[in-house]
Formats: structure tokens, C-alpha cells, sequence
């Protein structure tokens, strides 16, 4: 549904929005605070819960006034009735323009496409203290920096767009008890020099609550996190409870297919592990996408999650899925769906579609970029069998590597999203950054990070797309050896480069044979990246640009380099679907959309998405 408007504003707000970001230097109000990351409600899916979705009030302050200048007038954070005492109160809730949550505002309302700035969302929340329970405000996505009203009371900020975060209300609604409650939502989509991303990417920067936001009922003491993986044949669980009697707390753990119960007692910190022998049940793998209920149980509380039961790891050049070299025929993808338009919420459906043509590709791998993706997505690539790699938007040089904050900043949303996603089968990578320069900051930086995700979990493998590669010459005059000496690929488990030859290079497709690809470290190799611009529909000379002939050629040419690449274990070109970009400006061709998806917005095949297909229709062959 659209945003109902009360009466119409043409044009000017994006030419203010860009004003104020480069005043705000980092995200404005107060600098929402890297909160040291409250470690969150695992499995969301698996709790009580009632959405909080639909039709929200909003109000716009592109100059964040009320942020910088906070008066009675404008405390949008409270939902104020001018009365006689007030005085001048210059907004009113009740008569605000609405917005669907979730959802981005740039699709929301053609005025508001190119807003970047604060947005304040309001809604009614009904409820209050529920006997033997707590109550947690749970968001999945806000872009890009939120702050959390309660009855006008601050109760949370959070930084990043794209990982998930949560508070406490229960204490709260004891004190204020039953009732109508207020809750404000304010997002400010501003980036600055110390966000992540930084001030430029090349993608759609959708403002808003983009995903879902729920309010999560769990018992006083209840399982706040299961985490799940194999240790050769065995299912290894960490169960993590919170709430009063934690600690010396018995709980049982069961898995489908596996016989018995598995009792356990936590330790004062009301943690506890427990081992399941998972001899002769089917390994999770893409052409067996096989899930087991996980369920433990306590005194007060049940959580059940599907799990997948697979092995990853390396051995020298080889990624081993159970055991068996691997190879990852894989597309890199966006989070938009399928239509004219596209739009930062991607819904189940929408998920399952763009996971779908992925499938029809050809593909066992999907590179979702440069974020965390929705929590959904790695729940039906679990179902579907597509593994997965995950990456936190450490992008470009446009990163401050120098900045603890911004360490502080990358480190909460990896371990967001480690959190989040570390039972899921499908994901079987983490990324760590894209394409970022070779300085020693930036590697220290990226080292702590790859320390934060061992200790989270060791259990999976760790990678980067790095693009600044050594052209160490060829044998032959015009050839080229590009070589991997980024010295962060002592850190990661599988080395993954992005390369444009065809492109951004100066060769065309037809020289891109003269390039051949290796990597110093003895380890698996991948490509991360690599693709051409083509507008849907625009066919002619393969040597012409922007035809989906020059497109196709590429990839033939490309494949042929890939073939031959010692240590390749795999691929994940640029990309599934063409995207929205604001750094993509060429009138006929382009039209702020970043053209090099396999399919156009509306899903409509190319001609070189039968060039990858056919590819790897042989690869899967050869499996
Ligand atoms: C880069 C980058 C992508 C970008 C792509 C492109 O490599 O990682 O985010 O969209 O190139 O130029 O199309």
C-alpha cells in the first residue's frame, strides 16, 4: 500500500538531504553508540511472537532539527496533544502520513526516492507485564542508524542496516503497566566518514525499517541461544539460557531421526554442551538438503530449529563439503526483488523467487552481497540447498581503518550476524570485506574481525573479495599473470578475487584468454566477481558494449580462464538480477541501475545467463 499524503512536496527534499549528509560527518543525533553487542534471541522463527508490521506513522526532518535542536515543538519521539498548558506543538501523530513497515521510504513515495536522512516512524504498541514472561522488542533491519522511543523514553540505538537488534521492555511495562503504549522508531539512513559502508557504494542506499519488527514473548528464564555444528560424527550443541535460574539449570535435547534424549545441566552462567552421534543420518548437502528438528527443552521454556548436519573445511587448494571436494557454482546477488522497481524488503516469496532462478542457473552457491542478507534467506537456501557465503558491507577503501569506532562498528555486525545465521547449513562462508586496499591498517583491521568470527564459530570457513591484484606479466608480449599477494590471504581460508577483465580493463573479451589468474597461498581460490553491463533486449555485435552479445561473450571467454586456473573451486559472477544504483548514470544504458545482473529487474534471462547455465550444467556433470 502507499503512503497516504496529506498534501504534495515536489523535488526539493533530495537536494536538502544531500546538504545535511555532508554536515553530519557520521551519524548525527548524539552519534548512535556502538553498543557493545547485546548478544540477541537466537532462532527468531522459533519464538512466540506478534509482528509489529503495517501501517506506521512517519514524519521527515531533513535538517534533523528536532535531532540537533530538540524542543517541545518537535519531540517527535513523544506522541504530544497540544492543550492549553503545552503550549505550540508544530507535529500531531494522529495525523501524520503513514508508511508501510517493513519497507523502504525511497519506494514508499516517488517524493521521497532519493531521501537520505532521519525519518521518525510512530505506532500504538498494546500490551503490558504478562505473568512468568519478559517482553522484547525484536528488529530485524533499520537503515542505517536507529534510536528506540518507549513512551517517549529512550530505550535503544543501534548502528548498521542490516543485522538485527533487540530490547528489554519488561521492566518498562511492569513500571507503566497495561495499556496503549508508544513507540517511536526514528531512522537516520545518513552514512558518514566512520560508518559501514562508508560515504560511497555501489548499491541503493533504501532507507527505512526495512524488516520486520516483532515483540517476543519468552519465559523469565528461557533459551536464549542454541548454536549447532558438526565435529566429525558427532552434532555438537552450545546452549546458552538466560533469566533468574540459569545457572545449574537441567534442559534435554533431542534431534529428529536420532534416537533419545540428551540430558544436561548449565554451569552457573547457565551455559551448557551437549553431544548427539549422528551416525546414518543424511549430511546436508545441495542435492540432499536434508533438516533435522533440533529441539531443547527446559523446566519453562521449548525452542525447535531445522538444522542441516554438514562438514566444511579446506584441504590445501580443495573446499570439502562432507568429506568431497566441492565445486561452488555460484552467482552473486543483491537483496531487491524481482519487479519494475526495486525494493530493499524481500519477502519469503520474493526470496524463494530470486533463490529459485539461482537455481535454474545452475547454481549450488549464492554470494549474497555486500550485507547480511534477511534472516529468511538462509533458512530457505537451508530448505532449498544452496550454500551460502554471508558479508558485513566492509566496502572499498571508503572504510576509516584507522578508526577504533569504526573497528568497534564492523565487529558488532559480524558478530550480529554470526549470531544470527551460525546454525544455518547453507552458509558455509563468512566475508569479511570487498575489495579493500592493501594498508597495513585495513589488514589489522580485517584480522580482528577474523579473530571475533574463529571464536564465534570455528566451524566455518572464512573469506574476502579482494581486487588488488599483482600483474606480474605473462610469458608472452600483451599476457598477463595477475597474482594474489594481498598479505590478508594469510588470514583467510579461501582466497576470493574480483576481476573485470573485459570491462574495466583495457582488453576486450576476445584478449581476455592473454589473462590467466593465480594465488600465492597454498589455498582454494575463487572468483568472487567478474561480469559486463548489458541492457536487457539490446542485442548487436558482440564487440559492441551494453549488448547482451558482448555480455555473453565475456562469460565465454571468462569460463574458458576459469577452466584453466589452478586451485579454482569456484565462481560467483556479477550478478543474478541488474540493481539500483545512484552511481550508474549513463541515460540510455543504464538509468541509475547497475546492468550486469544475468536477468533484468523484471527477470527477463539474457543471453549470457544460457552461457553460465550451460556451464555449469557441465560442471554438475563432471561432479
Ligand atoms: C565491484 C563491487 C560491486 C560493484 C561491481 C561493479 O567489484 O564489488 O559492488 O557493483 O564492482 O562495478 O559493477
Amino acid at each position: 500500500m502507499r503512503a497516504t499524503r496529506r498534501n504534495t512536496l515536489k523535488g526539493g527534499l533530495g537536494a536538502i538531504a544531500a546538504v545535511q549528509l555532508v554536515a553530519a560527518g557520521g551519524v548525527a543525533f548524539g552519534q548512535a553508540s556502538v553498543s557493545p553487542t547485546t548478544l540477541g534471541l537466537g532462532n527468531l522463527p522459533g519464538r512466540e511472537r506478534r509482528a509489529l508490521d503495517g501501517t506506521w506513522r512517519y514524519i521527515l526532518d531533513p535538517f534533523d532539527v528536532a535531532g540537533r535542536k530538540p524542543t517541545g515543538r518537535r519531540s517527535f519521539w513523544q506522541n504530544r496533544i497540544e492543550t492549553d498548558d503545552t503550549g505550540l506543538i508544530e507535529y500531531e501523530w494522529s495525523s501524520s502520513d503513514e508508511m508501510t513497515v517493513p519497507g523502504d521510504w525511497n519506494t514508499a513515495e516517488p517524493e521521497l526516492h532519493y531521501y537520505d536522512g532521519p525519518v521518525y516512524f510512530y505506532r500504538t504498541l498494546e500490551t503490558g507485564p504478562q505473568q512468568g514472561l519478559r517482553q522484547i522488542l525484536y528488529f530485524e533491519a533499520v537503515n542505517y542508524a536507529a534510536t528506540i522511543w518507549l513512551n517517549g523514553v529512550e530505550i535503544a540505538r543501534h548502528e548498521g542496516g542490516f543485522t538485527p537488534f533487540q530490547v528489554d521492555i519488561t521492566d518498562i511495562l511492569q513500571r507503566t503497566g497495561s495499556g496503549v503504549h508508544d513507540l517511536v522508531v526514528r531512522a537516520d539512513s545518513r552514512h558518514g566518514p566512520e560508518t559501514v559502508p562508508g560515504l560511497d557504494f555501489d548499491w541503493k542506499n533504501w532507507g527505512g525499517i526495512t524488516r520486520s519488527v516483532w515483540l517476543v514473548e519468552v519465559p523469565a528464564n528461557y533459551i536464549r541461544d542454541v548454536y549447532a555444528r558438526l565435529d566429525g560424527d558427532e552434532l555438537l550443541v552450545d546452549i546458552a539460557l538466560d533469566g533468574q535460574s540459569a545457572g545449574n539449570a537441567s534442559l534435554d535435547v533431542s534431534l529428529s531421526g536420532s534416537n533419545g534424549t540428551h540430558a544436561a545441566q548449565t554451569d552457573a552462567e547457565g551455559r551448557a554442551t551437549v553431544r548427539i552421534a549422528i551416525a546414518g543420518l543424511t549430511r546436508w548437502s545441495p542435492d540432499a538438503p536434508q533438516l533435522y528438528d533440533l529441539t531443547v527443552e527446559t523446566q519453562s521454556d521449548r525452542l525447535i530449529d531445522a538444522i542441516g548436519l554438514r562438514t566444511i573445511e579446506t584441504r590445501g587448494r580443495e573446499v570439502l563439503l562432507n568429506g568431497e571436494p566441492i565445486f561452488l557454482r555460484g552467482i552473486s546477488m543483491h537483496e531487491e526483488a524481482f519487479g519494475p522497481e526495486a525494493t530493499r524488503e524481500v519477502s519469503q516469496a520474493e526470496a524463494r523467487a530470486l533463490l529459485a532462478e539461482a537455481q535454474s542457473l545452475g547454481c549450488n552457491f549464492v554470494r549474497l552481497a555486500h550485507y547480511p542478507h534477511a534472516d529468511h534467506v538462509a533458512r530457505l537456501a537451508d530448505e532449498m540447498g544452496i550454500m551460502l557465503w554471508a558479508e558485513i558491507p566492509v566496502y572499498w577503501e571508503e572504510i576509516a581503518y584507522d578508526s577504533p569506532r569504526t573497528l568497534a562498528l564492523a565487529r558488532q555486525m559480524m558478530t550480529e550476524l554470526v549470531m544470527r545465521d551460525r546454525s544455518r547449513a547453507s552458509v558455509v562462508m563468512w566475508s569479511v570485506a570487498n575489495e579493500t586496499p592493501q594498508s597495513e591498517e585495513r589488514t589489522r583491521f580485517l584480522e580482528t574481525v577474523i579473530a571475533d568470527v574463529r571464536s564465534l564459530d570455528p566451524s566455518r570457513l572464512i573469506t574476502a573479495a579482494l581486487n588488488k591484484n599483482v600483474d606480474v606479466g605473462g610469458v608472452r608480449d600483451g599476457e598477463s599473470i595477475i597474482e594474489v599477494r594481498d598479505p590478508l590471504g594469510e588470514s583467510l581460508d579461501v582466497v576470493a578475487i574480483n576481476q573485470y577483465e573485459g570491462w574495466y580493463g583495457n582488453r576486450t573479451p576476445g584478449e581476455i584468454s592473454q589473462v590467466s589468474f593465480r594465488n600465492s597461498y597454498e589455498k582454494p581460490m575463487m572468483f568472487s566477481e567478474f561480469g559486463a553491463g548489458a541492457l536487457y533486449g539490446h542485442r548487436g555485435p558482440r564487440e559492441e558494449r551494453w549488448t547482451e552479445d558482448y555480455q555473453a561473450w565475456l562469460y565465454e571467454e571468462t569460463l574458458k580462464v576459469v577452466e584453466t586456473t589452478p586451485g579454482c573451486v569456484g565462481l560467483a559472477p556479477w550478478l543474478l538480477k541488474d540493481f539500483r544504483s545512484p552511481r550508474r548514470w549513463h541515460g540510455r544504458f543504464q538509468d541509475l541501475w547497475n546492468r550486469k545482473g544475468l536477468v533484468s529487474p523484471e527477470g527477463g534471462r539474457k543471453q549470457a545467463f544460457f552461457v553460465l547455465q550451460d556451464f555449469y550444467r557441465r560442471k554438475a556433470g563432471e561432479a
